[in-house]
């Protein structure tokens, strides 16, 4: 039995060893973003009970010197926690997109380049991906096929590969059958075929603001208007708006990124997810719902799909594993609804099958059942490196400085005080060997001046952390 002595003995051990971790913190031995131990490790070093580390946890959490992260550990706070971006406030008019040549200027510049720190580009780092795994099940699928890989694989795509997709569905809240989906070049194809389906040059195509460049260019390339809806950093597009816009226009089709938002991060909640797809579905308006984020969520579930939620055949789901396996070997899908046909046909018109062996790599390996455990240490390290940035960004940027809090996905917005010229940033960094993504390009109207779209997708070293002490530097000094 525990008597008083025993447990204000106790109540002091806790006491000092959450002294302890916060001198640790103190003296720069433990920075924001680090992990701390697991609670048994940690009772085992400094020889306490395991309730005893968990109260020394509680307090340092409570006094918000740490925070607890599902599923991952204890995590040191950023020292101050930045308010969340504004959401923006984009004219409610519909405009023409001419984004094409902006876009093509910075991104020949902060896509690929080897020696540059890459807060450019939301590519996930090979060294993050299984390539080598990847690579022999790519040789073992030139030598099982028929004609080593030089046959077709027709529209809809590789058999195998549908039905591993479809399974992932029930993750997904939906139980798609390997029927419901075409495999395409990406999601980028994925996409572009459903505006094909569903609108014709001069319509009007609703997105969220900021949305992703890739997204402008395709309403550019196809004609399109943009209607751009005002878009929250948690819950992504702003239903009420949504709303209005479609009152006063006539909208073609809506396209949104549902789960982790590029570059806003957000995620929409199901309950509004729900409510999307019950407004466009009594307007007969299609969406198309881009979803190549949802697999690369922190916390414990998966978010659903919007098109869990379609009753209509209205919703063109499309996704890829771009993010997760291989973005260079561009096998993606979209499941099509009621736009099954048409899709499949503009998918045979475009580039009749998507390359045959990449398509059989993929359905191998997750044949094999690794997919998930990669995924488990995927996720674990793009959340540590975002928390990093994050932290980084807090810590070195100048004040006035906002920032979302995604849940998942790989890129921060960070809306700049308001004299920084993202451009002009843009510029001076890499000129340093830093590249970054100006807000003006995720703006069909090249507006959001003053914002920016750090990218997580890398491992956290010396080197990124001294790239972004300098952005931070930059920043200060056009502020
Ligand atoms: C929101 C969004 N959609 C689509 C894509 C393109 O995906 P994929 O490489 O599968 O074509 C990207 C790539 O960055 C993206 O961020």
């Amino acid at each position: 039995m525990q008597t008083d002595k025993d447990l204000a003995f106790q109540s002091k051990l806790y006491q000092r060893v959450a002294a302890r971790i916060s001198a640790a913190i103190e003296s720069g031995a433990l920075r924001p973003g680090d992990r701390l131990p697991s609670v048994r490790r940690l009772s085992q070093q400094h020889r306490v009970s395991v309730s005893t580390v968990l109260q020394a946890y509680a307090q340092l959490e409570a006094g918000g010197v740490l925070e607890a992260r599902p599923q991952s550990g204890h995590y040191v706070r950023a020292p101050r926690a930045l308010p969340e971006p504004r959401a923006t406030r984009p004219p409610q008019e519909t405009a023409p997109v001419s984004l094409s040549s902006l876009v093509a200027g910075i991104y020949s510049t902060c896509g690929y380049d080897e020696a540059a720190v890459g807060f450019g580009a939301a590519y996930t780092p090979f060294s993050l991906l299984p390539t080598r795994q990847l690579g022999r099940l790519f040789v073992a699928a030139v030598r099982e096929a028929a004609h080593g890989g030089a046959e077709y694989d027709a529209p809809p795509g590789h058999l195998p590969l549908r039905q591993q997709i479809a399974r992932r569905s029930l993750e997904w809240g939906s139980a798609l059958s390997p029927e419901d989906f075409i495999i395409t070049c990406g999601a980028t194809e994925g996409l572009n075929l459903s505006l094909m389906a569903v609108a014709r040059r001069g319509d009007t195509v609703a997105i969220e603001s900021p949305t992703f460049f890739g997204i402008l260019q395709m309403l550019e390339a196809h004609g399109l208007r943009a209607l751009e809806i005002p878009t929250d950093s948690q819950d992504g597009m702003q239903l009420d708006a949504l709303e209005t816009g479609l009152k006063r226009y006539r909208v073609a089709a809506v396209l949104a990124v549902t789960n982790f938002s590029n570059p806003l991060g957000s995620c929409m909640p199901d309950a509004n997810k729900e409510k999307l797809v019950g407004m466009l579905a009594r307007r007969e308006i299609p969406l198309i719902e881009d979803d190549v984020f949802g697999d690369l969520h922190h916390g414990p579930a998966r978010p659903r799909v919007a098109k869990s939620f379609d009753r209509r055949g209205l919703v063109l789901s499309c996704g890829s594993f771009s993010k997760t396996l291989a973005h260079g070997y561009r096998v993606g899908w979209v499941a099509p609804g009621r736009f099954q046909d048409r899709v499949q046909l503009l998918k045979f018109s475009q580039t009749v099958a998507t390359t045959t062996v990449p398509q059989r790599a993929i359905a191998r390996f997750l044949e094999g059942g690794s997919y998930d455990r990669h995924l488990r240490t995927l996720r674990r390290k793009l959340a540590e490196s975002m928390h990093r940035i994050g932290a980084g960004v807090a810590e070195h940027f100048p004040s006035g400085t906002r920032i979302s809090q995604p849940k998942g996905g790989t890129v921060l917005w960070v809306e700049l005080p308001r004299k920084v010229s993202a451009l002009e940033l843009h510029r001076r960094a890499l000129a340093e060997g830093i590249s970054i993504a100006p807000g003006p390009i995720f703006s069909a109207r090249q507006r959001l001046s003053n914002f920016i779209r750090l990218s997580t997708a890398q491992e956290w070293n010396g080197r990124v952390e001294a790239a972004l002490v300098r952005l931070g530097q930059l920043a200060t000094e056009l502020a």
